[in-house]
């Protein structure tokens, strides 16, 4: 029997010799991402049997924890389906399944591919980088709000408005509604966390009132078309399919859910992670050309998606470990992320890494994340702009981790300038 590793939860697995708990929101409250456990499942039992744990409704599952195996279950919808079961959550009421069908992440092909194509146009690297500007003014516009105090939560002042306020320039929400958007996927995104956690009811009005949001866009849209994302999503493409209005709507409760809390992490995680690691600001501050890279080992590092779940479709066989049909399969990207087999210390924060084939955006395949060049801009674009105007940003308290397994994030990082 294995020996329980730092932060084992409360009701540990020991078969295959191993004591590991990588379901227990409070280990990663407690430590971040538990690497330890990561570093010795890659090593001694790559494709993990583990427990479930019937309390919060997972199911026992296998733990992939190796860069190649999480790749080999991406790129496979085939054997591992997003779709039979869903892909990441606990057992979930029959209407609410129905209705989490409904949405991209949980399709497989060809349905999956269908509904991809359509919304991919809004999010090429080129209609990307039209954004560019507007970005750095809100960069701008949120380093300047907190300037002035001299201190700030980087969290709540800056990481976490960021990505909202720049998914409402993508959609061409009115600034005036930014507060509302922003307390309604607050809502929708609140975790295991009980500080943040809405009751069903406020999870399920907000859920409600984004919808009602996005059928009043596509209304006026419809109505008054322009050049942007919500306009080109609504038109038909060349072989005249439409995405349905119920398609459009849990589209944009995707991209709300979906971009908001991942690159809310990044960023508050890649300022903790310099904080950490001084002599990397420094070599910010010293050579910007460094920013793209820095941009990739954020999001390694901090790898803010820390988990996906598939579903066997047939029995299969990964490394020498047999799955039976159904079995649940998770794949661990912040255990990937820092397999010492891909990665040259791996253990080391390293903003000039070169290569680096970080998968903290997917393991590829057909699910690979649909905003990894918006993440990517917003992350190159802030620090750029921190580096610029607040060169001297310090951290003046603890850093406080959110009570999840599933986002690795932050909830408060005071800082000073
Ligand atoms: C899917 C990570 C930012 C939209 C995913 C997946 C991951 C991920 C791991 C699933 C990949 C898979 O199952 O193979 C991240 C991280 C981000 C980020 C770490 C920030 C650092 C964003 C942003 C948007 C976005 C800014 C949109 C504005 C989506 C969508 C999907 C997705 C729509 C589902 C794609 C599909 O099912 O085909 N992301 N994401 N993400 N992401 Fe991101």
């Amino acid at each position: 029997p294995g020996r329980a590793l730092p932060g084992a939860g409360s009701t540990p697995d020991t078969s295959r010799g191993t004591a590991v708990n990588l379901v227990d929101p409070d280990v990663y409250a407690r430590d971040g991402a538990p690497h330890e456990w990561f570093a010795r499942l890659r090593r001694e039992d790559p494709v993990h049997r583990h427990e479930g744990d019937p309390e919060r409704g997972w199911p026992p599952f296998w733990a992939v924890t190796r860069y190649d195996d999480v790749v080999h279950v991406s790129r496979h919808s085939e054997l591992f389906s997003s779709h039979r079961r869903l892909a990441l959550f606990p057992e979930l009421p029959s209407e609410q399944i129905e209705m989490q069908r409904l949405m991209m992440l949980n399709q497989d092909p060809p349905e999956h591919t269908r509904r991809r194509a359509l919304v991919n146009r809004g999010f090429t690297p080129r209609t990307i980088g039209r954004l560019e500007q507007h970005v750095r003014e809100i960069c701008h516009d949120l380093v300047d709000q907190v300037r002035e105090r001299g201190e700030a939560d980087f969290v709540r002042d800056i990481a976490a408005p960021l990505p909202l306020y720049v998914i409402c320039e993508l959609i061409g929400a009115p600034v005036s509604d930014r507060d509302l958007l922003f307390d309604l996927s607050n809502c929708l995104i609140g975790g295991d966390d009980p500080e943040y956690q809405p009751t069903p009811d406020q999870g399920r009005d907000a859920a409600l009132a984004i919808h009602a949001y996005a059928d009043a866009l596509a209304a006026e849209r419809r109505a008054r078309p322009r050049d942007d994302l919500v306009t080109r999503l609504l038109q038909p493409d060349e072989n005249g399919d439409v995405l349905s209005r119920d398609e459009f709507d849990l589209f944009f409760l995707l991209l709300i859910v979906a971009g908001n809390e991942t690159t809310r992490n990044a960023a508050s995680g890649g300022m903790l992670a310099f904080f950490d690691h001084p002599a990397q600001w420094e070599r910010l501050l010293a050579d910007r050309s460094l920013l793209p890279g820095a941009a990739d080992e954020i999001v390694r590092w901090v790898t803010p998606v820390n988990l996906f779940r598939r579903t066997a479709t047939r029995d299969t066989v990964l490394r020498d470990v047999k799955i039976a049909e159904n079995d649940k399969v998770v794949v661990f990207y912040a255990s990937a992320n820092r397999d010492e087999a891909v990665f040259r210390d791996p253990g080391a924060f390293d903003i000039g890494r070169d290569p680096n084939p970080q998968i903290g955006f997917g393991g590829g395949g057909a699910h690979f994340c649909l905003g990894n060049h918006l993440a990517k801009l917003e992350l190159r674009v802030l620090f750029e702009v921190i580096a610029e105007k607040l060169p001297g940003i310090r951290q003046t308290g603890p850093a406080r981790r959110l009570r999840s397994n599933f986002i690795n994030g932050l909830k408060e990082l005071p800082v000073a300038f």
